[in-house]
């Protein structure tokens, strides 16, 4: 067996990628570790979405490239593979700056990595392998996922499952759109398929992920049709064993009346949604190019709090976009104050090269930018504080999913995605079982476990 050591950065998509790129070696006898210095192969799975998370790359590339040298002097090869966005973006820089970096793959392009690597330079062990850089940036016609093992072999308590994948929207700041390529999702019945098999290989919850997720609109081959989100949750909550479902990242434009409802129809799906604003004020989310303005977010979220009025609402937020001035920035806070958020995200722009906003004449000083920040994540703080805060006393069904960093602990999560620590023993988890929170921090929860007979577990 060889071995192949994967490192994830960024987004959960790129999670479940990973895990797909996995499955697609094991046919080859690769098997995955978790120490790099005994990895016959080595995968960097990167992020573009922000600058900080392309520099990292480059200088775990530095250190990996010193581990090669030093496991080649002890006679094993080393295959050093570049993935993810920051590939599909930097490709030839990565050739440029890391030659050593064997090859370069984007996320459309992972089901030929086996093709890749059954060619001859990269069986051959005495070959110099870090002369054959590989770069495979296309945009190929066929799916990867119709090339991907169909098989799961196994999952997590919770799973991912990517259903869609790229964006049409084109917000200004993105490089989604240029790294992921057009919109696309996957057929009904590969989805379906697929959580099934998560479902028997032990998944209770699945998390539907696209980077605009709720523009699904896959073919049913039943009946030809075009099926947006809703009708695939309707058709995903009837599997047998699947206690949660959850979908992100969504943009506010494509939040339908029918997915709204579902929110209030289908038990299975939990009450939380991310939806990111990005801002609260309208004349930044048109430099933005969001599409949408703050009134249209708030009707979705009022709709959605009519339906489901303890929906918890998480979101991303952008500060030191090009143009943002003192009063656009106490927009966005007002804006906060007045939806009231369970979690959030928030972030400084960072200028991203291809993207319209990185030209914009009117940059915002970085210290401009870490004054914002830090003033909107204490306020998002604050909320989330506030929210956890409003469940301590009640009994809620958790989902544990592994083990706690704290003794004798283990953790998982509430139906409004809160992460949640209580004394139980390992063989709980994979299972969801009532706790009574007692206490509330701003990033996490903690309670005692009750007895079965207490009530709704689901
Ligand atoms: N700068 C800062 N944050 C960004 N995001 C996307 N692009 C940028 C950028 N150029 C944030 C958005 C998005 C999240 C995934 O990352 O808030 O919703
Ligand atoms: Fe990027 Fe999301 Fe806008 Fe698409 S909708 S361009 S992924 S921020």
């Amino acid at each position: 067996m060889k071995k192949v050591f994967i490192k994830s950065y960024g987004c959960q998509m790129n999670h479940y990628d990973s895990e797909r790129m996995l499955e697609s070696l094991t046919p080859l006898a690769f098997q995955q570790t978790e120490s790099v210095e005994e990895a016959d192969m080595v995968i960097l799975n990167t992020c573009h979405i922000r600058e900080k998370a392309a520099d990292k790359l480059f200088s775990d590339l530095g250190r990996l490239n010193q581990l090669k040298n030093r496991r080649q002097q002890q006679g094993h090869k080393t295959v050093l593979t570049v993935a993810g966005c920051v590939a599909q973006a930097e490709g030839e820089e990565i050739q440029k700056r890391a030659p050593y970096v064997d090859i370069v793959i984007g996320p459309q392009a992972y089901h030929r990595l086996p093709q890749i690597l059954e060619t001859p330079a990269y069986q051959n062990a005495d070959e110099k392998i870090s002369t054959l850089g590989v770069v495979d940036t296309e945009f190929p016609i066929e799916s990867k996922f119709d090339h991907l093992p169909k098989n799961r072999s196994k999952t997590n308590v919770s799973a991912f499952l990517t259903i869609q994948e790229g964006c049409d929207k084109f917000c200004t700041f993105c490089v989604v759109p240029y790294t992921r390529g057009a919109e696309s999702s996957r057929p009904v019945s590969d989805i379906v398929k697929e959580a099934q098999q998560l479902v028997s290989n032990g998944a209770q919850e699945i998390i539907l992920l696209g980077q605009n997720v709720n523009a699904y609109h896959g073919i049913a081959e039943k009946n030809a049709e075009s099926w947006g989100l809703a009708r695939l949750l309707y058709e995903l909550a009837e599997i047998d064993g699947l206690r949660r479902l959850r979908y992100t990242t969504s943009h506010p434009l494509d939040m339908g009346d029918d997915l709204i409802k579902a929110h209030g129809k289908i038990d299975v799906l939990m009450p939380y949604l991310h939806l990111p604003v990005q801002s609260g004020s309208n004349r930044i989310l048109k430099l933005m190019n969001r599409r949408h303005n703050t009134n249209d977010y708030e009707r979705v979220i009022n709709q959605l709090r009519s339906i489901r009025p303890d929906i918890a609402v998480s979101s991303d937020f952008i500060v030191g976009f090009p143009g943002e001035t003192d009063q656009d920035f106490k927009e966005t806070l007002a804006f906060v104050n007045k939806i009231g958020y369970a979690q959030a995200f928030s972030f400084k722009y960072s200028a991203r090269p291809g993207t319209p906003a990185a030209t914009h004449d009117h940059q915002v000083d970085e210290i401009v930018k870490d004054r914002r920040l830090q003033e909107l994540q204490a306020l998002l703080d604050q909320q989330q504080h506030d929210f956890n805060q409003k469940i301590v006393g009640q009994i809620i069904p958790v989902l544990f999913e592994k083990t706690s960093r704290y003794d004798h602990q283990i953790q998982g999560r509430s139906p409004y995605m809160q992460l949640v620590h209580a004394i139980a023993t390992n063989e709980l988890i994979g299972h969801i079982r009532n706790v009574r929170v007692d206490l509330a921090h701003p990033h996490s929860l903690v309670g005692t476990l009750q007895p079965v007979s207490s009530g709704y577990t689901g």
